[in-house]
């Protein structure tokens, strides 16, 4: 079976590839804009995405959204993670936080999948805390700053030990029991 990933980033493209690998699904890469609405949930971003691709043609596909929630910001940078890493980036993140106690956030990640008639959406979400500095030169976006125990950051581990807990993981892993369990894969 192949699976279009609709992205512009190629990385991930490799990344479900791995995962996919031991159940025979060819990834492929369909590098296509759809539009992405102004929302505070990233269900909602990939439920229009999906609806939007299914009318225009595209078949067997799969978008994903992801996004870090910080409670104190009521949720903020969120759905605007992208935006919010290109403009004020973690720094100014840092900032926004000083001589803020309650550190708690969470990485979400949305994943949207379907394969002729049959659509699964799944959501895996990693909580942790904001670290009061930039931490580690791995990964990448708010991995610095970010810290599944409020020690090392997301920037700190390898991407393995990253992967097994990290909210893409969980979301893709969930992705795949529902394929199977859907006798798709
Ligand atoms: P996307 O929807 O997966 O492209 O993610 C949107 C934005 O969220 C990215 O530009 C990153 O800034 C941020 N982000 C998503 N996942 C991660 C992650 O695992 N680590 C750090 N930043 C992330």
């Amino acid at each position: 079976m192949k699976l279009n990933v609709v992205t512009h980033n190629p990385g991930k493209v490799k990344e479900y590839q791995a995962e996919f690998a031991e159940f025979n699904v060819e990834m492929g890469h369909v590098n296509r804009e759809y539009d992405e609405v102004q929302t505070s949930y990233l269900e909602e971003v990939v439920d229009k995405g999906m609806k939007q691709l299914y009318k225009e043609g595209l078949r067997d596909f799969m978008v994903d959204d992801s996004g870090l929630f910080i409670n104190a910001l009521k949720g903020f940078p969120g759905v605007y993670s992208a935006f919010g890493q290109k403009t004020i980036g973690n720094k100014g993140i840092l900032k926004l936080m000083e001589g803020v106690e309650d550190r708690s956030a969470m990485f979400k990640c949305c994943i949207g999948c379907m394969i002729g008639e049959e659509r699964i959406v799944v959501t895996g979400i990693c909580p942790g805390f904001i670290l009061y500095e930039e931490k580690g030169d791995g990964g990448f976006g708010y991995d610095p700053i970010f810290s599944p125990d409020g020690e090392l950051s997301f920037a700190e581990i390898p991407l393995d030990q990253k992967n097994s807990i990290s909210h893409r993981g969980i979301a893709t892993r969930m992705l795949i029991d529902e394929l199977k369990n859907r006798k798709l894969i």
